[in-house]
């Protein structure tokens, strides 16, 4: 990559409601001038970013010499001449499938390294066919899903096995992340992301089947392994002894996590399985609740099938883009996993992941924010990967080492 670069880092999309939040905790814990790195902010709309740059300057006086981008995700010149002047690229523009494609050709055409927080399998699923060569030939890093899609997941993975290496001197050939209780709320950024999923598997059936493939994300000289579909209904896990009931985001985080077992030549073994459920109390309680969300959930797909319900979620129920959970309840959330591995001899390991605010905004805005920094301040630590990568896979564990301390923690229980 080319010394004379501009600015270390660029968020696109930054007028949208993670892309502030995302602006906002640059400000507050790294100064928009500091002497460490430099960054801008981007988007289609001048006075939008004129706007936030107000905002900024609550948390920073110095925000009002943040420097702005114009770049519209369909207009290709203008993403070129942003990924140009920019070490990294941070992006919040979403749906990615509808709005990403073009950002990510240009990183990897310029060799920009690139972090996203999508959670969309058929955008990373083409990501990888059209960029990961581009990328690596011009020793860039793109990596998808550095939000709570998938960093929880994919980096309490690495750290668990990492442990296990030290301690019994192999992988854990199984493991499964419990979510024990998550606290928060959801964007019109993230339902619409949701939305468009889903209309796109009905215009074209076939998509389905990647949906449904456990290694939908692997390389394609890696193609399958043991593990099957995710769970879709409640059951009695005998080893925690308590009720699992399916996760929403097993869908994506799984699919991460298996990719970087391939990508890291099966350093977590050959036959590694790997699945997510929510966790709940044993005891009826517990299993009224797993089965209270089931159908929660199975009322909520049925009512987006559907046009009239559909049009009534979306518009009087549901935030729309732009909106989100507001600061208190941000600041009110939290989430709590707990990763259990056992080796090919039967012994067991565990590790938590916990984060003291909301995880869909507030945490993964500090997530994406430190994913990308390691490839600022920590470069000379990362491993020498490039191509399209998952956040284990290009970062190692730094970002937990960079997380430590601020509010999110990976711990190992004895
Ligand atoms: N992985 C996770 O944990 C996680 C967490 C949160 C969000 N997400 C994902 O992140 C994405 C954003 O969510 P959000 O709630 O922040 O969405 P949002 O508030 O709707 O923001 C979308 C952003 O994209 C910009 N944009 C839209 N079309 C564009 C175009 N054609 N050219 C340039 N910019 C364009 C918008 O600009 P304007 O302001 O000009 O409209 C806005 O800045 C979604 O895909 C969501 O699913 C993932």
């Amino acid at each position: 990559m080319g010394r004379s670069r501009k600015y270390d880092l660029v968020i696109m999309g930054a007028t949208g409601f993670t892309g502030r939040l995302t602006a906002e905790y640059l400000a507050v814990n790294y100064g928009v001038k500091n002497d460490q790195f430099t960054w801008a902010i981007a988007g289609r709309n001048k006075s939008r970013l004129l706007k936030l740059k107000g905002h900024l300057v609550r948390f920073d006086p110095d925000a009002g010499s943040l420097p702005i981008l114009i770049a519209e995700s369909s207009d290709r010149e203008s993403l070129d001449a942003m990924t140009s002047q920019t070490k990294v690229v941070i992006t919040t523009v979403g749906p990615y499938l509808k709005y990403g494609a073009d950002l990510v050709v240009s990183c990897a055409e310029n060799g920009t390294n690139y972090c996203d927080i999508t959670g969309e399998v058929l955008f990373i699923r083409n990501s990888i066919d059209r960029n990961f060569k581009t990328a690596r030939q011009n020793l860039c890093r793109i990596v998808h899903c550095c939000g709570f899609d998938s960093v929880p997941s994919d980096l309490g993975v690495l750290f668990l096995q990492d442990n296990s290496q030290k301690i019994y001197g192999m992988p854990c050939d199984h493991v499964t992340l419990y979510v024990r209780s998550t606290k928060g709320g959801f964007s019109g950024g993230t339902i619409d992301s949701m939305l468009n999923t889903r209309d796109q598997l009905r215009m074209d059936l076939k998509l389905r089947g990647l949906l449904g493939n456990p290694y939908a994300l692997n390389p394609k000289e890696d193609p399958s392994g043991p593990d099957e579909s995710d769970l879709r209904s409640v059951e009695w896990d005998h080893r925690m002894k308590c009720w699992t009931g399916p996760f929403v985001m097993a869908g994506i985080n799984t699919r991460v996590v298996r990719r970087t077992n391939a990508l890291l030549n099966n350093r977590y073994g050959a036959d590694f399985r790997y699945s997510e459920v929510l966790s709940f109390p044993n005891g009826a309680v517990g299993w009224m609740r797993a089965n209270l969300l089931l159908l929660g959930m199975g009322c909520f797909i049925g009512a987006i099938k559907f046009s009239p319900s559909r049009w009534l979620l979306q518009n009087i129920f549901l935030p729309k883009p732009g909106q989100g959970p507001s600061r208190k309840k941000r600041d009110n959330g939290h989430f709590h996993m707990m990763i259990e591995g056992t080796t090919k001899n039967n012994n067991a390991l565990r590790v938590s992941v916990k984060g003291d605010r909301d995880p869909g905004y507030a945490g993964t805005a500090q997530m994406l924010t430190e994913s990308a920094l390691c490839m600022i301040m920590n470069k000379d630590e990362l491993p020498d990967r490039y191509g399209v990568l998952t956040p284990a896979v290009a970062f190692g564990d730094t970002p937990i080492r960079r997380l430590a301390g601020k509010g999110i923690e990976f711990k190992h229980h004895e």
